[in-house]
């Protein structure tokens, strides 16, 4: 891994004031303001993932696939204006797919999950990482060219709003050719397999826990007959949250380096310049911090289950502090917008001989987590509100 600022990604830059320099860049690439400009795209995507849906009624679906080719599809758009066409073609992209390889083999290496840059360094690996540095950096280079003939400089992606604030110089962007390939690649794979992991959690609790998927259509049926087809959702936010408090994507904590005349946690003393973790895993099942901490119930998230809650610090499934995603309101917004229109159209189950046990307990903390196949049936319901 380079430990040199000029050729890493944002997560990898260790000095905190450049860090922040650099973080405020993407901070706008991922802000209010992009997502407006995003939202057309991840709606054209949820369509076509409905429309796949309808195309296959009645048949096994392995949803953790679909839901991967959803999220990285858009993200192929939101990272550099590149559509995977994944969900049309109904199959993964080549460079997707050597990367997603490549994570799976080299996943037990390190606990987070952007270090690409140990993939290229172990040279019986390299050629599926190779092939997907190669498509990105193409991609990246394409972007660049169009940018700098743009006069309008409207950035319509992270890597154009990367490439406007080196154009403005107030915030950093990426500081040479190494560092943008590296965001973009970061963007790819930050964004994409988090979603779409998360996405098939949610559906495989809300097959296990009818009563709660019924509660939500109830709830989307409600909001829509009042014409409410676009404001938050509560049951809907904490059924998210909830998957993300017992399945977090990134499970195994992000390393941090305790400062040099090192600190105390309650009565442990932790020396100085060592390296920390704190599993999210772990802190968010942990019974001291959530009453019937195994189970399944996002009424803890609003007013009615608050009692289950011991301690809402004990929640961090997109970190904490200066590093924290940046990404967090793209992934809830593709989560949103994907949900209520699958809930408010379909009916779900298990494929026939599928009970959803190796999902459960099969998924493997490859950097981020990979979740094992899903085979799920989806069902026209019977009268179901068409949210617009
Ligand atoms: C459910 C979805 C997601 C989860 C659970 C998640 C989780 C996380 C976590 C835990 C970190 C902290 C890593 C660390 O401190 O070392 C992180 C960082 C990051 N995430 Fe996400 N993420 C998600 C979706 C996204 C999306 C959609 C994007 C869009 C590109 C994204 C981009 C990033 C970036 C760029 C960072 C690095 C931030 C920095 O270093 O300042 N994430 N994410």
């Amino acid at each position: 891994m380079s430990d040199n600022p000029d050729k890493v990604n944002v997560l990898s830059v260790r000095d905190a004031e450049l860090h922040r320099l650099r973080r405020k860049a993407w901070d706008r690439g991922l802000g209010p303001k992009a997502l407006t400009t995003y939202q057309p795209d991840i709606q054209r995507k949820v369509d076509i993932f409905i429309k796949q849906l309808n195309e296959r009624l009645g048949q096994s679906m392995d949803i953790s696939k679909w839901t991967m080719y959803f999220s990285f599809d858009i993200m192929g758009r939101i990272a550099f204006s590149k559509d995977f066409h994944q969900l049309n073609e109904a199959k993964e992209h080549f460079a997707i797919a050597a990367m997603r390889d490549q994570m799976a083999q080299v996943g037990l290496m390190g606990s987070v999950p952007w270090l690409m840059h140990i993939m290229v360094r172990i040279p019986f690996l390299s050629g599926a990482t190779k092939i997907f540095f190669d498509y990105t950096r193409k991609q990246i280079e394409q972007r660049r060219e169009e940018w700098h003939r743009d006069a309008t400089k409207t950035p319509t992606d992270v890597i154009s709003w990367l490439l406007k604030a080196n154009d403005e110089g107030r915030h950093l962007g990426p500081p040479g050719d190494e560092a943008l390939y590296d965001d973009g690649r970061l963007a790819i794979i930050a964004g994409s397999d988090t979603t779409g992991a998360t996405l098939a959690n949610i559906l495989y609790y809300l097959i296990v826990n009818p009563d709660k998927y019924r509660r939500l259509q109830k709830d989307i049926d409600e909001a829509s007959k009042s014409g409410d087809h676009k404001s938050h959702l509560p049951y809907l936010e904490a059924i998210i949250a909830e998957t993300l408090r017992l399945k977090p994507v990134v499970p195994s904590g992000q390393p941090r380096e305790t400062p040099p005349e090192g600190l105390f946690i309650d009565e442990v003393w932790i020396p100085g310049n060592i390296n920390v973790l704190v599993p999210q895993w772990v802190v968010q099942r942990d019974e001291r911090n959530y009453k019937r901490p195994l189970e399944f119930l996002p009424e803890r998230w609003i007013e009615e289950g608050k009692h289950l809650i011991v301690d809402d610090q004990a929640y961090f499934p997109f970190s904490i502090g200066a590093y924290a995603c940046t990404g967090k309101q793209l992934a809830l917004l593709q989560m949103r917008t994907l949900l209520r229109r699958v809930a408010s159209e379909f009916d779900i189950s298990f494929a026939p001989g599928e009970d959803g046990r190796n999902f459960d307990t099969g998924a493997k903390d490859t950097f981020t987590m990979a979740v094992p196949s899903l085979p799920v049936v989806f069902e026209k319901r019977q009268e179901p509100v068409i949210e617009q």
